[in-house]
């Protein structure tokens, strides 16, 4: 029933139409106004079958987009053309998630279409912005991670970089997130409702997965031992091709292939001629409910047989459509580590380590330990977390009945790694239960992170602190083995998404000063510096951030009603609710903020709106205990008129890649307060500082590189050190003496525990309480009191505007380094080896 994945060289008569239609003036894809106006057209005709009688706003955006479409797919071929043509060595990004968001204005952006679609459409009364607002976001990520993997792709095409992403199509991305009584409510989120005007299927390039089934060993020719994996369930892999356009007139559009899973046999002929249709339709349902949804990250493992299934399934596919690329113009696979780099976005992908060795292996007859050389040479893995609990393992049950090959592969793996360890003078006894592949215990788990480090050539943390700390803590033994083998590659963000398209008018105004270079070169923004001295630019700066205030508290105001005052400082905590994130530490300070007010009315620190966002993980009980207490502290903060104008508390619904777009340049003041050595990097700290807020924050992941690059006198700091948490652990952690000897701590844990802010439910926050009094690993008491006095000296330098606004410039002017073009740089350089190829 699939197609064989065959491409065919067509005639030459063929090649000459194609190149003829190349030369031609192309009106088709011309980028003027004129020719714009006219695709829009002819697109709302030919493709959406519509006029000006029926088109719907939905309509007129697919018009648009197809118009916008049209545009990239020259470049794109031509790009994939050059890719063969210099026999480029690619890099693979595998991540189970892309968080794109939208995807047009980015487009238009990066191909400098922007302005030309903009007039075409005002010609004919439409406006761009309303037609922007009709597209989804393709929110197919959790946070951080996934969001960081499309800042990657944007950076990878932006740089030339013979780069593909693979991914999953979830059919449901992350859910919406509705407020009821201010408690998070999931909704699907359909986001393919309509079709996505961005993605091309390429059923002819299916590939079939097995899953399940067993083992046979066999001997085959010369007698040598040889296994295959037979039997079990078939499901088939269906790409859909996302191009990705970098920023510029010589960049690449790269691809982002996301599967989407099928059942190999639409209906089973014999139930259907049986009589039974349901039954003849049931393997449809399961196979395709692979790809159906994104899982909920709650930072804990989850032990589903489905997801182990997807990231199987998607590994599968990617490696079968990476070796199949190699063998089109090289016959030996010998030669794919000089020709291909695997990049592992966390563990997800893991398996494709298992996975490489099966096919080399077993489909390919290469010996196994040639076939392990390629492994290593090929993968590299990138760890995002220290958290033990979200460190990946599968219950050596469920592995091998879903991988019955794979679990032998990693059995075989582990004895010869351990038995490379062992012997005298190597690695000592008690490091080696800790290196292996296999957690002994009930039940046996297989360690996903520990294959990906034995598997991999490179492993690296995405901060400074956080690779040291996998260096001397989580992965000590492996460094100690193979020191050379970690490397620190620090977060980035695009600057086209995150400072370009979401503040034009700072874009425009950074533009006027240092011209276009910043936005591919960010290290441009340094000449911003001197101007932090200029009284006219410091107003100008100024007047951006009010818009950008502005522009948010309208959208605030049209979402929930809250009229916030733009004038204060606008406080803002956005990213994933976790304990370890401390939304907690914030939303206690507002009440100790809120009862000082109360209790003293001479006490007048300047106006704020403190400003909260993110989804809790729907099975992660506390986090949604804390959105209900950040918004119950907002319904009683915002109707008191004691406190009115000086202090307002707002939950921002359903934070998302295109509210986060209104979000950033609209902040004074950014909340990165994790306790120290949890926190990874973070990336909305970096994009926070481009756009011009301060920090608040602890030293943690990449806070404290970011202090550094921005000079500490311009970054509020407070909280324990990393040792500082430790030493405190290690002598024991009190918070019941913290609370009996401080008396705002004792005043806001009564005021929340009593009830004040759940008048009918009274005991409704006694949990978050009790945990914070408890064994609370996070230590959100202990770093208290210095998060009040830092957030004094805050109110202090806000009342001094000229000097606040010096402060602004410079996290701005001294960001660059932060872009996510940089981190791509050393990715390409130290651990891929992959060049940038100009296209023509
Ligand atoms: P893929 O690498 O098979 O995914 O093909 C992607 C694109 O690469 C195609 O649409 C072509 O534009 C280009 N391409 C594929 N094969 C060749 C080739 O042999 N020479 C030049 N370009 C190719």
């Amino acid at each position: 029933m699939a197609a064989p994945r065959k491409s065919t060289t067509g005639s030459r008569a063929e090649a000459q139409a194609l190149e003829r239609s190349r030369d031609l003036p192309n009106t088709r894809t011309a980028p003027d106004v004129e020719s714009l106006k006219r695709a829009f057209a002819e697109h709302l005709q030919y493709s959406q079958g519509k006029d000006e009688h029926s088109a719907t706003s939905l309509d007129r955006y697919f018009a648009a987009a197809y118009a916008v479409r049209d545009r990239l797919m020259r470049r794109w071929l031509q790009t994939q053309q050059a890719w063969y043509r210099e026999d480029a060595k690619r890099v693979y990004y595998l991540s189970l998630e892309f968080l794109m968001g939208r995807l047009m204005e980015n487009n238009l952006i990066n191909l400098g279409l922007r302005d030309n679609l903009k007039a075409a459409l005002a010609d004919l009364g439409i406006d761009l912005a309303d037609l922007l607002e009709q597209e989804p976001d393709a929110g197919l990520g959790n946070g951080g991670l996934g969001r960081l993997a499309a800042c990657f792709l944007d950076s990878m095409a932006t740089l030339s970089l013979p780069a593909h992403g693979y991914g999953i199509r979830y059919e449901f991305g992350i859910f919406d997130q509705e407020l009821r009584s201010g408690y998070q409510v999931e909704r699907p989120e359909g986001w393919l409702r309509f079709g996505c005007a961005w993605e091309v299927p390429r059923p002819e390039y299916v590939v079939p997965v097995r899953l399940y089934g067993r083992t046979e060993h066999y001997r085959g020719e010369g007698g040598a031992l040889r296994v295959r994996w037979v039997d079990g369930r078939r499901v088939h892999g269906m790409p859909y091709d996302v191009p990705i356009a970098g920023y510029g007139p010589g960049a690449a559009v790269n691809t982002l292939r996301l599967w989407r899973s099928r059942a190999s046999q639409e209906l089973d002929l014999a139930d259907f001629n049986a009589g039974d249709y349901l039954r003849a339709v049931e393997e449809k349902d399961v196979s395709e409910n692979i790809t159906k949804v994104l899982y909920p990250n709650d930072l804990t493992v989850m032990g589903k047989e489905l997801r182990l299934q997807q990231q199987y399934f998607f590994v599968a596919c990617s490696i079968h459509d990476i070796l199949l690329r190699h063998l089109k113009t090289h016959d030996d696979l010998r030669r794919l580590p000089d020709r291909v780099a695997i990049q592992l976005n966390d563990t997800h992908p893991s398996i494709a380590i298992a996975e490489l060795m099966r096919v080399l292996v077993d489909l390919h007859d290469l010996p196994w330990d040639e076939a392990w050389e390629i492994c290593r040479a090929v993968f590299g893995y990138t760890n995002h977390t220290l958290l033990p609990e979200a460190l990946e393992r599968w219950s050596v049950d469920l592995f091998g009945r879903v991988l019955p090959r794979h679990l032998e592969i990693v059995y075989e793996l582990n004895r010869r790694f351990l038995d490379a360890c062992r012997g005298p003078g190597k690695v000592p006894e008690e490091a080696i239960a800790r290196m292996s592949l296999i957690e002994e215990g009930s039940p046996k788990q297989v360690r996903m992170a520990n294959l990906a480090v034995v598997g991999s050539h490179s492993v690296n943390g995405v901060a400074a602190l956080h690779t040291e700390l996998l260096r001397t803590e989580l992965f000590r033994d492996f460094a100690a083995l193979w020191p050379g083998k970690f490397n620190n590659k620090t977060n980035g963000v695009t600057p086209r998404r995150w400072v370009l398209a979401a503040n034009p008018e700072l874009a425009r105004t950074l533009t006027e000063v240092l011209g276009p270079g910043w936005v591919t070169d960010a290290g441009e923004l340094r000449r911003l510096e001197p101007l932090a001295e200029d009284a006219g630019f410091r107003r100008l700066f100024r007047q951006v951030k009010r818009q950008n205030k502005a522009r948010l508290a309208e959208i605030v105001r049209a979402d929930g009603g809250l009229e916030l005052d733009v004038d204060s400082i606008f406080d803002v905590q956005v990213k994933r609710i976790h304990e370890y994130k401390r939304q907690t530490l914030a939303i206690l300070r507002v009440v100790a903020e809120y009862l000082r007010m109360k209790g003293d009315p001479t006490y007048r620190p300047p106006p704020r709106s403190y400003l909260f966002g993110g989804k809790a993980a729907p099975g992660y009980a506390m986090a949604k205990a804390i959105i209900k207490l950040v918004n119950s502290v907002a319904d009683v903060v915002n109707h008191d008129p004691d406190v009115r104008g000086r202090i307002a508390v707002c939950f921002l619904r359903n934070f998302r890649v295109s509210l986060a777009e209104r979000i950033y340049p609209a902040a004074d003041l950014s909340e990165q307060i994790s306790t120290a050595g949890t926190e990874a990097s973070g990336t909305g700290n970096m994009k926070f500082a481009l756009n011009g807020a301060l920090t608040v924050g602890t030293l943690d992941g990449a806070n404290v590189e970011l202090r550094e690059a921005v000079g500490a006198e311009n970054f509020f700091l407070f909280g324990l050190t990393v040792e500082g948490v430790q030493a405190l652990r290690r002598r024991g952690y009190a918070p019941r003496e913290i609370e009996r000897t401080d008396a705002t701590v004792r005043a806001v844990l009564e005021a929340v525990a009593g009830g004040r802010f759940s008048p009918e439910e009274p005991g409704l926050f006694r949990p978050i309480v009790d945990s914070l009094l408890g064994n609370d690993p996070y230590l959100v008491l202990a770093d208290f009191a210095d998060y009040l006095a830092c957030q004094d000296r805050v109110s202090r330098a806000w009342a001094e505007p000229e000097a606040w606004t010096r402060m602004a410039i410079l996290n701005t002017a001294r960001s660059g380094r932060f872009s996510s073009d940089r981190t791509i740089r050393e990715y390409a350089d130290e651990i891929w080896q992959v060049r940038s190829t100009a296209i023509d």
